[in-house]
């Protein structure tokens, strides 16, 4: 059964027409044989919005098939509490919530991050303090440290994925955020001094957990880079994000959205 994940399509920031975005993704999926499509997160900037998209999307696509979504960053930053983030009431909403296909159960969590990405290359004051000021993220709220709500997110997954181990499923994690350090290692940075931005970008700890752990497969966004699959142990990790076309951040191989989302979509046979 084909199974397709993308993240990171920004269709605000990029200027995509959501109805132009439907008809893509319902043809995507009907011409290959698509039963259930998977959002990672930073759809649109608001969490509503994507809710909203994902629903028409399913609706359009009939009962057989179905859609679901993560939350990354740009959904958590338009005025919703931590409580909303976390137990958002929409169906289609797929943080702490999983999917069992054949052998296989599919399990989702937006993620988070808490600074080990960074390598101990800055004090915790300097991440601190260019995230109050200049980081995305400094306007979403949550009452606890980040370090502290990625402790509680590598929790949640633990007992998801040991859940999955238990009844004999094989586990494929769903993130925004990302969990190996090698792929964050690939960002190109013009300026040495924004390798800050590392920190947030999600946990080397939950990438080694997965490991430990026993997951099969990783599949997450944030990072908009196009990597190719990276094999550590048994875990195959993937990054599936389509990112910015802008005028002043081209990261598309081409300008066609149509064109950038088929080359991204990422279709597994379960
Ligand atoms: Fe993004």
């Amino acid at each position: 059964m084909n199974v397709a994940f993308i993240s990171d399509l920004h269709l605000d920031v990029n200027r995509i027409d959501p109805a132009l975005a439907l008809g893509l993704f319902a043809d995507a999926m009907k011409d290959q044989d698509i039963k259930a499509l998977f959002l990672l997160g930073d759809t649109f900037n608001a969490l509503e919005k994507t809710a909203t998209f994902v629903q028409a999307l399913d609706d359009k696509v009939g009962p057989d098939r179905d859609v679901f979504f993560l939350a990354g960053n740009h959904e958590m930053g338009s005025g919703e509490s931590f409580e909303e983030v976390e137990n958002f009431n929409d169906a289609r909403y797929f943080h702490k919530k999983f999917l069992d296909i054949g052998s296989y159960r599919i399990i989702g969590h937006n993620g988070w991050y808490d600074y080990s990405m960074d390598k101990n290359q800055h004090f915790i004051e300097e991440i601190l303090s260019f995230k109050k000021g200049y980081w995305y993220d400094r306007r979403i709220k949550q009452p606890m440290s980040d370090p502290e709500r990625m402790a509680l997110a590598i929790d949640e997954m633990k007992a998801m994925v040991k859940e999955a181990k238990e009844i004999g499923q094989k586990p494929i994690v769903l993130n925004h955020f990302s969990p190996l350090q090698d792929f964050v290692d690939l960002i190109p940075f013009r300026r040495t001094k924004m390798s800050i931005l590392k920190s947030f970008l999600g946990s080397r700890i939950l990438g080694e957990d997965f490991v430990k752990w026993g997951v099969e497969d990783s599949i997450s966004g944030h990072l908009h880079l196009h990597p190719d699959k990276r094999q550590v142990a048994q875990i195959s990790f993937y990054n599936v994000a389509l990112g910015y076309n802008r005028k002043k951040i081209k990261e598309w191989v081409g300008s066609d959205f149509a064109s950038e989302v088929l080359k991204r979509l990422l279709i597994i046979d379960l």
